[in-house]
């Protein structure tokens, strides 16, 4: 997912177009002085802002413009046309932003436009003079970023457990496994930029204990930290499989940046894997271990991958991706035991291995939600706006459970642009905007040279159609209950995927503005 940014397309946007080759709602790629840019118009006025992605560098022009922005057609991050501001994760940096002339019935792109930011800031008053975030992942760093780019100036502290500064955790299945992203693509932010930010980051510290009366945290180390507003967003953990040979050196979880270079070091001296879970991150890890050409058998429950999430066709299709590539399945069974040189299964079966991975699920890391005596239901109950049952103190992330608007089920999901944008909200409503979330969830998942991005939620269908040709990777694939569409699934259909996204806000915005003139609560 790189593009050669050397290149560039279309017209010199410096010297004019015809104002009559811009449709409305069509974008124009070209480029000035050396960038790629696209020029849009919008009823009457006219934008020009950066063509790549600030994200993974996803080509704008081939995104949607919605209003006065543009979504991206990779991973969903929006821009303003405006400014250039990430207005949604997973971007957390702006894009340029060109002044247009109109003139001579022509349209010419002029000078870059300073990216002034937010006018103003918050009132201070009302505000938490210091906020604590526990937890430096997703949610918690969009968490901290979207504080200091809302113009917060109070103390703000990210204590996190990982020794690591916040990093971008889905390229450690993927690239970073396979050894195609180098190190320092993970990071999310320089080491100087929280110094910069003046966001306190502790790292390898743990938060032990709330005190919800005295608004403090107990670290494990020792020490407590004080708070006015507190945002947990500690994710979730592997679970462990209790089996013997279970804690053998050579056997693997993956959720941290420590956990995968460990992975990615024994990866260097394997030569035959066995992967303890078929669904994403297990999948991920085999197909990225087979492009370091080990040889890989996968070991799962369930009798077609995914079929639970995504249905039994496109189950079988990424089997049979799995398949060609090298990858043995062993379904319908598990691991009963690991030795040094091998797997066995419950079908008696052994599969020698000197490497063994489990990715068998994650569970929500509660423990200190439960300890607090915050409400909890299969993860910590938040409202719309994020907060927990404690006012004063948020949730989001892995560890959420909230309304979700479209659904009107209280659901929980793992997914990494669902919890940087949670974090967004939750910074919003920590300055007092009482913004509910309402972003239909996303994800996406990549093995080989297969894409597959997800919109909504979709927690048991009965009906999984399939709009287009799986075999050719080309289909929407749009999953049902009862008649409701609850979710969509697009492979290398991208706008599709945006265009579902875009109609599910529509439904939930009709649905609320029903119930306002029904005078029902929404
Ligand atoms: C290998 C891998 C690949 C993935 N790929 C994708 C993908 O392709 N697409 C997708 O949508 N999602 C993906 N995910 C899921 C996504 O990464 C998570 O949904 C997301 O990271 C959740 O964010 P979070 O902030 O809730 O938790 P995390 O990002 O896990 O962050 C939790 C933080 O809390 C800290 N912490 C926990 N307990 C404490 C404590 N007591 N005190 C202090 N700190 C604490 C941890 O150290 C960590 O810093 C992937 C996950 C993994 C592991
Ligand atoms: S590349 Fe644009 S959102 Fe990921």
């Amino acid at each position: 997912m790189s593009e050669d940014k050397t290149k560039l397309d279309g017209p010199d946007l410096s010297q004019g177009v015809p104002l009559s080759s811009l449709a409305e709602g069509a974008m124009l790629l070209g480029h000035t002085q050396g960038e790629p840019l696209i020029l849009v118009r919008h009823g009457d006025e006219l934008f020009a802002i950066g063509a790549v992605c600030t994200h993974y560098s996803g080509p704008l022009a081939e995104g949607l413009l919605v209003d006065d922005t543009v979504r991206c057609p990779w991973h969903h991050a929006c821009f303003s046309l405006r400014t250039g501001e990430a207005l949604r994760a997973p971007a957390l940096n702006p894009v340029s932003c060109w002044r247009v002339e109109q003139r001579d019935g022509k349209a010419f792109v002029r000078e870059k436009i300073e990216n002034t930011g937010r006018e103003g800031g918050p009132a201070t008053s009302g505000m938490p003079a210091s906020v604590v975030i526990v937890g430096g992942g997703a949610a918690g760093s969009a968490a901290a970023e979207m504080l200091r780019r809302e113009g917060y100036a109070g103390r703000l502290t990210m204590l996190s457990a990982d020794e690591a500064a916040p990093y971008d955790r889905p390229n450690l299945s993927k690239n970073y496994l396979a050894g195609s992203a180098p190190e320092e693509w993970i990071p999310l932010r320089s080491s100087e930029f929280y110094k910069e930010q003046s966001i306190d980051l502790q790292l390898g510290v743990r938060v032990a204990a709330i005190d919800t009366a005295k608004r403090e945290v107990r670290l494990a180390g020792g020490g407590h930290q004080s708070y006015d507003a507190l945002l947990l967003a500690t994710g979730a953990e592997p679970v462990r499989l209790a089996l013997p040979g279970g804690d053998l050196p050579h056997v693997h979880y993956l959720r941290t940046l420590a956990d995968s270079r460990a992975l990615v070091a024994k990866a260097l001296v394997s030569k035959q894997a066995v992967v303890i879970g078929a669904s994403f991150i297990g999948l991920e890890v085999a197909a990225s271990l087979r492009a370091r050409n080990i040889d890989v058998h996968v070991v799962g429950r369930e009798s077609c991958p995914m079929e639970k999430i995504l249905g039994t066709e496109v189950g079988n299709f990424i089997r049979n991706l799995h398949e060609e590539h090298g990858v043995t399945f062993h379904l319908g069974t598990t691991a009963t035991s690991i030795d040094q040189r091998s797997v066995t299964l419950q079908s008696g079966e052994i599969i020698p291995a000197d490497l063994v991975v489990i990715g068998v699920g994650v569970r929500p890391a509660i423990a200190l939600a439960e300890q607090a005596g915050l409400a909890i239901d299969r993860g910590v109950t938040v409202d719309e706006y994020l907060e927990t049952s404690v006012p004063g103190i948020f949730a989001a992330g892995d560890i959420a459970r909230w309304p979700d608007r479209l659904t009107a089920e209280r659901i929980r999901v793992e997914h990494w642009v669902v919890a940087q944008r949670q974090g967004q909200t939750v910074a919003r409503n920590i300055l007092g905007r009482r913004e509910r979330f309402d972003a239909v969830p996303f994800f996406w998942t990549e093995q080989y040279d297969f894409g597959l991005a997800y919109v909504g939620h979709a927690e048991g269908f009965d009906e999984a159609k399939i709009d287009g040709q799986l075999a050719a990777r080309d289909c929407t694939i749009t999953y049902r209950r009862g008649g409701q569409k609850l979710a969509v699934a697009v492979i290398h259909r991208d706008l599709e995927g945006l265009r579902a996204e875009v109609e599910f806000e529509r439904t939930i915005a009709a649905r609320e503005a029903h119930s306002a003139r029904a005078g029902a609560p929404s």
